[in-house]
């Protein structure tokens, strides 16, 4: 049977949590300023990606992935300032593994307390056939080459086995053995197209943990794409199957239909913390506050009904789960709302709050407007409120993200 938390699934431990003697930390990747800023109309200018990298250090991610520094000059220029003024978290960027990338990926992140150059090549035969034209050999012999250069500059270089979850297994066995012989710490196995499903991904992590012993010396990492929407299911498997890092973005935005979901898987292994028996250091009331920030600045909304983050994701509304929540929470509630940022006030909004109360919420859910944008807010709120009863925290998220999205 599957085990739950001791008190009956509702974790009631508070935000950063201990770091458990017992259970395997999980280090949390975030690519929501690279794999993330890929998806149309989401490029974010220096100044926001600064924000969103001060941000993601506050939620407590290990490695921060803030650009793809070849792509463009400015794109250099973001991932050098984050590199500079962001604290804590590794600062890694992309570089395909040509020499040139690599210079300036190093160019890039050498500042960082922390850098990372993270380095990747296809490997299953439809890449290389049909995307780079190689053979087998030499591209394995690129690859080595690419982490051999890397290292000359940084210590701290992964590798990444594009579109791993569909090559040849022995093939991908020898890419990454050979890898990490020329020097990669972390090795990473993408699911790049989102095929994989999540019994397979999970038995190919565990087959490459088996058939690579040298993989217990670096971090394994797992990155899925949700093209079947299994990207957090493929990673949860992964970790299930000796996974130490996953790569996700908030709100789970990225390519097509995006990547696993840092809030979910977070909270997934927060929530089933026994059945995994693991845990990341992911400060979880820092959630809400940082999926609001990436949803605005991106100009991607959230859907209401999104796991953790969506406007309804807490919202109670039959009758039956009223009473039950009324009575206790842990009948229909498996997360505390203020876990992951969402706070239970006592100051109720309705029609009838004035505006230094409006100033106060929104001032805690982390929005700082101008008198400008204060203004539409507050109209847009009083519309919604003539119509709802009460105004939820979620309800003024989404009318600030209305009004500060508006061109
Ligand atoms: O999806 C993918 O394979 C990637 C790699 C660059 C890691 O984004
Ligand atoms: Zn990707």
């Amino acid at each position: 049977p599957l085990s739950t938390t001791k008190n009956g699934n509702r974790n009631k431990n508070t935000t950063r949590r201990k770091e458990s003697t017992m259970s395997r930390k999980i280090h949390i990747f975030d690519t929501t300023l690279r794999d993330g800023e890929q998806v149309p109309g989401a490029k974010l200018n220096r100044r926001q990606k600064l924000e969103i990298a001060e941000q993601l250090a506050r939620l407590g991610v290990d490695v921060i992935e803030a650009g793809f520094p070849c792509s463009s000059p400015e794109d250099l220029k973001a991932v050098q300032t984050v590199a500079e003024q962001v604290k804590g978290p590794v600062i890694a960027g992309l570089a395909r593994a040509v020499q040139q990338d690599i210079d300036i990926a190093w160019e890039a992140v050498k500042k960082a307390e922390r850098p990372r150059i993270h380095v990747f090549l296809g490997s299953s035969d439809i890449h290389l056939q049909k995307k780079l034209r190689r053979d087998r050999e030499s591209a394995l012999q690129q690859a080595v080459e690419a982490v051999k250069y890397a290292k000359k500059y940084c210590e701290d270089v992964e590798y990444s086995t594009e579109d791993a979850s569909r090559s040849d297994f022995e093939y991908l066995c020898r890419v990454i053995e050979a890898c990490i012989r020329a020097g990669a710490t972390v090795i990473n196995v993408p699911d790049t197209v989102g095929y994989a499903l999540p019994e397979q991904y999970g038995e190919l992590i565990r087959n490459l943990r088996e058939k690579v012993p040298a993989l217990d010396k670096v971090i394994l990492s797992v990155h899925c794409h949700n093209d079947l929407g299994l990207a957090v299911a493929n990673s949860l498997a992964a970790v299930r199957n000796g996974a130490e890092q996953v790569e996700c973005t908030i709100n789970g935005v990225g390519e097509r239909a995006g990547n696993a979901s840092l809030e979910e898987i977070v909270m997934a292994i927060r929530t089933r913390e026994s059945f995994f028996d693991a845990h990341t250091t992911i400060n979880t009331r820092e959630i809400y506050r940082t999926s609001r920030m990436v949803s605005r600045l991106m100009n991607i909304p959230v859907q209401p009904n999104k796991a953790i983050v969506g406007s309804n994701a807490f919202a109670h509304s039959s009758g039956i789960h009223q009473d039950g929540i009324l009575k206790d929470r842990s009948t229909y509630e498996i997360i505390r709302p203020e876990d992951v940022g969402i706070k239970a006030h006592s100051l109720v909004l309705t029609a009838r709050s004035g505006r230094a109360a409006l100033r106060h919420r929104l001032k805690e859910l982390g929005y700082e407007l101008t008198d400008e944008q204060f203004q539409r807010v507050h109209k847009r709120f009083l519309n919604v409120a003539d119509r709802k009863k009460e105004i939820s925290s979620q309800d003024l998220a989404t009318i600030v993200e209305i009004e500060l999205t508006k061109v």
